[in-house]
């Protein structure tokens, strides 16, 4: 019956109101047998009944993603200058798809399946779990609470952050404690919708700490294992490689990861971007790939879109983890398009790191304008103020991005990600039920007593 999955409708019995009735809300648009008229703030009876329908209310993109509990439409006939709210409180019946508990337009970004794709397991070290580990493991904190330690978290730049992230992961000594710091982001991945993740690990953080590879390697890899049985994530591990140390030490990473290859599928590049091109690590990658690993690199995060041809063309980065200042060259931008080349955007990380002034400012409207695959992720969710769902949330709040473009950004996280394709078709089909069968939603108000 519609034609729009991405509109909702809203259905109103009108029948107790006698003369004329005027919306006090101009954001709302009268739809006239499915066709949007226009924004309108007066809106007559009888107009309605000459469609012979019940008369079909869209609300605007700021009402579809909230509970309908929260919405009050006031209604006030004029010739008995009553007030009707027809949606507060009123017993709504939802046909199709529900949109989850009691027919409520719970925001779809919260409901929608996704793959995060951007997310450093160290970055998860929520500060509770940072004490419990350095007590177990007897690791003194310039800390005294959890408390304290947020409010630690205010960042300059990338490098100031690093500073930090690099202090906390001194409390991961043991495999289990790796395993717990996995599991607990896998119990917070599940939560949000989460279907598949591709998680960072820096080995080079730890191994400098005199921490065996085996240790790190086995202890996620067992959560991780453990997740896809009892949530049903699939996952795919990447080490990463510190590009503030020398290319050497990252081949001496690689090797000594190896044996332990069964576990992870790729391999990434973070830590101070700028000073650090990616052409330092020309032979790792070479390796790398000639090992079958997969390739990710950071880029265009603080450092220039020159970066971002460097990881393609030098590293053969297949994603660019952040790339937001590939912006800055026109036919960068064109190859990311024409390639299909994904970004793994990070709103909050860029906004904490002071890559933008504030989420109002950040270029993914841009990117997606642009026909980017654009991706949203979490980054360092414990530092940033929040995980996948919490970035949708802020750019959702700062942009008013469509149902469309939520749909596009989930479509492009399981188009980004390395997994076999009847999965991914599954997930994808999984997503398309949620934005067709449940994209309409005709409710009926009774009407409240005149
Ligand atoms: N390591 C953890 N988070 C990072 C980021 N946002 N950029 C570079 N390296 C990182
Ligand atoms: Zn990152």
């Amino acid at each position: 019956m519609f034609s729009d999955p991405t509109k909702i409708l809203f259905q109103f019995s009108l029948a107790h109101v006698d003369n004329r009735a005027v919306i006090d809300d101009p954001r709302f648009r009268f739809v006239d047998k499915n066709r949007v008229c226009h924004f309108f703030d007066e809106w007559s009876l009888e107009e309605c009944r000459e469609t012979d329908e019940l008369p079909w209310l869209m609300l605007p993109n700021v009402y579809q993603r909230h509970r309908i509990s929260s919405l009050t439409a006031t209604f006030l006939c004029e010739k008995c200058a009553k007030h009707s709210d027809f949606l507060n409180g009123t017993e709504t019946e939802s046909t199709g798809v529900s949109f989850g508990d009691g027919g409520s337009v719970s925001s779809f970004h919260e409901r929608m399946p996704k793959a995060e794709l951007h997310l450093h397991i160290e970055g998860t070290l929520e500060p509770e779990l940072m004490f419990d580990l350095a007590s177990r493991n007897r690791v003194a904190l310039p800390y005294k609470s959890p408390d304290e330690v947020r409010k630690a978290y205010e960042f300059s730049d990338l490098q100031s952050f690093l500073d930090i992230y690099y202090q906390g992961t001194r409390v991961l000594l043991r495999d289990r404690d790796f395993y717990d710091l996995t599991w607990a982001y896998l119990q917070k991945a599940h939560e949000q919708n989460v279907r598949h993740a591709e998680i960072f690990f820096d080995p080079q953080a730890h191994t400098e700490r005199d921490v065996p590879i085996p240790a790190i390697i086995d202890g996620i890899h067992q959560a991780l294992r453990d997740g896809e049985q009892r949530f049903g994530i699939s996952s795919k591990l990447i080490l990463s490689f510190l590009r503030h140390l020398s290319g050497e030490d990252a081949m001496r990473t690689l090797e000594a990861a190896l044996p332990y290859r069964h576990a992870f599928a790729g391999v990434g590049l973070d830590s101070s971007e700028c000073g650090h091109p990616p052409e330092k690590f020309t032979d790792v990658f070479a390796r790398a790939r000639d090992e079958g690993l997969f390739v990710v690199a950071h880029a265009g995060e603080e450092g220039p879109p020159d970066y971002v041809w460097q990881a393609l063309d030098t590293l053969g980065a297949s994603r660019i983890d952040h790339g937001v200042r590939s912006v800055e060259d026109p036919a960068l931008v064109e190859r990311l398009r024409s390639q299909r080349i994904p970004l793994t955007v990070c709103p909050l990380s860029n906004v904490k790191l002071r890559v933008f002034e504030s989420i109002e400012n950040h270029n993914l409207p841009q990117l997606l304008d642009a026909g980017l695959c654009v991706t949203i992720n979490s980054d360092d969710p414990a530092y940033f103020g929040g995980y996948i769902n919490e970035n949708f949330q802020a750019v959702d709040e700062a942009f008013q991005l469509t149902l469309h473009q939520l749909r596009t950004l989930a479509r492009n996280s399981f188009e980004a990600c390395f997994m076999d394709e009847s999965r991914r078709s599954r997930l994808l089909e999984e997503l398309d039920t949620i934005f067709t069968a449940g994209g309409t939603l005709p409710i009926r108000c009774d009407p409240g007593p005149s």
